[in-house]
């Protein structure tokens, strides 16, 4: 038998806390006309006092385990992508394998905004050597907490909120192939590293009070050459994707890429090919949460029953890095 890894349960955790672009017109030199319309995003979730990456990312996991009607016990590994982790160590996925009550093995992958579709490949080709029979993907971001406050061209685009899915094994030998995994493209480019980047913190720029009174613990973007790089890698890695699985942009049922800006989506969609009405995006609602945005999205989609059993699905990351990673998935339980 061939082994396919299909989505079996999705969730997220968005915080309650708002953040709406007039809250941000009085206290940035900013509006939200100039918001909306170069970033589509009207509010993004702050998450509170006490709520971390992991405790949204365990509870993104707690409902994913529901929904794919399994208990912790059944999971065999788990998978959290985060660019804001719970602590410099251990690592994030150790906090949410606790709450969760988790008996297996746990590690982190980390490729920022395509973190998700990383994390996803990762742990379906690990279901596809026949090793695991259910692995847990979290994505799951506390921008608020790395996000200078008084630099408006960052401070308008980033939220905070956790999604997650559980990966199971099924079988790839039915007509269509089964649901699961079908085909996948990464990759990245280093020479962009300086292009969205945390500078201090780490081994390279050590915490001391100079890198703290400089602000260079706060993440800071050239926005302009990351959405001219973000367009041109989601479209040639979508292509890819679609090439490796002998699929045209026809073929595809709804398209779920990184929510980051609404510009980026619908250009990324027009030169694929894909329809807009195809193409799901809910940017509005909560902005750029990073490594959780597909899971969240995935999961309103299924909520809101754009996703039927059969459909093809292309999932596309890009983030800081450059990384980027996109999935080809036929949707449906094994
Ligand atoms: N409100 C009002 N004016 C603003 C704001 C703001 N919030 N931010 C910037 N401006 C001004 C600029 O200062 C500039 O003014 P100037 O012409 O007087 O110099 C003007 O608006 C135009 O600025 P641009 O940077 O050219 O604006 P652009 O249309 O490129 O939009 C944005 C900026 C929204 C940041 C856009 O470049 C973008 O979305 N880039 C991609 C960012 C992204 O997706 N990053 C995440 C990647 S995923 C990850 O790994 C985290």
């Amino acid at each position: 038998m061939t082994i396919r890894a299909a989505i079996t349960g999705w969730g997220s955790s968005l915080p309650v806390g708002r953040v709406t672009n007039a809250d941000l017109e009085s206290r940035l030199d900013t509006t939200d006309a100039w918001i909306v319309e170069r970033t589509g995003i009207r509010e993004r979730r702050v998450a509170a006092q006490g709520e971390t990456t992991a405790s949204l990312g365990a509870a993104a996991g707690n409902a994913a385990i529901k929904q794919a009607a399994l208990s912790p016990s059944d999971i065999d590994l788990l998978i959290v992508t985060t660019a804001t982790p719970e602590q410099p160590m251990p690592e994030t996925s150790a906090f949410v394998h606790d709450e969760l009550g988790l008996r297996c093995g746990a590690f982190d992958v980390g490729a920022v905004c395509a973190g998700f579709t990383y994390a996803l490949i990762t742990g379906a080709a690990l279901v596809s050597t026949g090793a695991h029979d259910h692995v847990l993907i979290v994505g799951s971001e506390t921008y608020s907490r790395i996000v200078d406050p008084s630099d408006r061209s960052t401070a308008i685009l980033f939220g905070d909120g956790a999604g997650a899915v559980v990966l199971s094994r099924s079988s790839a030998d039915g007509p269509d192939g089964g649901p699961g995994v079908i085909a996948w493209d990464m990759g990245c480019d280093g020479s962009g590293a300086a292009l969205l980047e945390v500078p201090a913190g780490g081994s390279r720029l050590p915490t001391s009070a100079e890198t703290l009174a400089a602000g260079k613990h706060w993440m800071r973007m050239d926005g302009q050459e990351v959405f001219r790089r973000a367009v041109r890698c989601v479209v040639d890695s979508g292509k890819a994707t679609l090439e490796n699985a002998g699929m045209g942009p026809e073929d595809v049922d709804l398209f779920v890429p990184h929510q980051a800006n609404t510009r980026i989506i619908e250009a990324a969609a027009n030169r694929l090919g894909i329809p807009l009405d195809k193409t799901f995006s809910n940017l509005e609602r909560y902005g750029n949460t990073s490594a959780a945005s597909i899971p969240i999205a995935l999961t309103e989609a299924a909520e809101e029953g754009r996703l039927h059993d059969g459909d093809l699905v292309l999932l596309s990351g890009f983030g800081a890095g450059m990384t980027w990673a996109t999935v080809l998935l036929r949707w449906g339980a094994p």
